[in-house]
């Protein structure tokens, strides 16, 4: 059974539809990356599947049950928690506090794949081990996004959407986003992770969803992705970022 099956979804908000009939499936264990070009709708699907947005239309099977009308709450405590493209953490709360409110509120009683990592242990994935006192307000841009992904995995995800955090990073904070990401899968953790950065993000991927004006242009592995007509027209004429190339 796949983990997460997409079937039609759709989102209208006046006017513009910002995610046209969009289906696809994720396997347990899984990281899949999701590109397009700014506006395309990547983060207005990873608002659909955690709940934050309502769909207009189209179902979420989540480990085989209709989770579409759940609010985002019980989706978390079910193990689907997303990250936010503008990170939203406590900026008057220590590190620390800010893990320990999304254990707080973010683990429910419920059939989990595994137990929840302890806080040191999320800090040492997030590499925030020695920043565990500083406030939220007192980190870098890099130090905030790394604080995004450990307040999530404080609710013990079992599929976690990370929104662009690896977006105005330098080449060495890249890395570290990369090896952060793949202590994450380690832990048993699926993936779907959305960045502009593809070349980081093809070190982590196998296969890629593309979309472009809110519809599914493609989804295969990243080698075909870099060839494919639609892909590579969908990308031309924009500066940033630049078509994929392949791996
Ligand atoms: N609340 C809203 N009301 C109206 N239109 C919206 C709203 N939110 C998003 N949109 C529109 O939906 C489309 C998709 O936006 P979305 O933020 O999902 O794109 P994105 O792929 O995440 O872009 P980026 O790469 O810039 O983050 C855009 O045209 C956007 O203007
Ligand atoms: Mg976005």
């Amino acid at each position: 059974m796949d983990l997460l099956a997409v079937q039609g979804l759709t989102k209208r908000y006046a006017g513009v539809t910002a995610l046209s009939d969009v289906s696809f499936t994720l396997p347990e264990g899984e990281i899949l990356g999701l590109i397009g070009p700014n506006g395309a709708g990547k983060s207005t699907l990873f608002g659909l599947l955690s709940g934050m947005i309502p769909r207009t239309s189209g179902r979420i099977l989540y480990r085989g049950v209709d989770i579409s009308r759940w609010p985002p709450y019980r989706r978390c405590h079910a193990g689907l928690v997303q990250t936010f493209q503008l990170a939203r953490g406590f900026p008057d709360l220590t590190v620390e506090q800010n893990v320990r409110v999304g254990r707080t509120f973010g683990v429910r009683g419920r059939d989990r794949h595994s137990d929840p990592l302890s806080v040191d242990e999320i800090l040492t994935i997030t590499d925030l081990s020695d920043r565990r006192s500083r406030k939220g307000n007192e980190l870098t841009l890099a130090g905030r996004k790394r604080l995004e992904v450990a307040r999530a995995l404080a609710t013990a995800p079992r599929l976690l959407l990370l929104d662009e955090v690896m977006a105005g990073l330098n080449p060495a904070e890249l890395d570290e986003v990369v090896g952060m990401i793949q202590r994450i899968h380690a832990r048993g953790i699926s993936l779907l992770v959305t960045e502009h950065v593809v070349e980081s993000l093809f070190r982590l991927v196998h296969r890629v969803l593309v979309l472009h004006h809110g519809q599914l242009l493609f989804s295969g592995n990243i080698q075909q992705a870099g060839q494919d007509p639609a892909v590579l027209e969908a990308y031309l004429g924009q500066a940033e970022p630049a078509a994929p190339s392949v791996a």
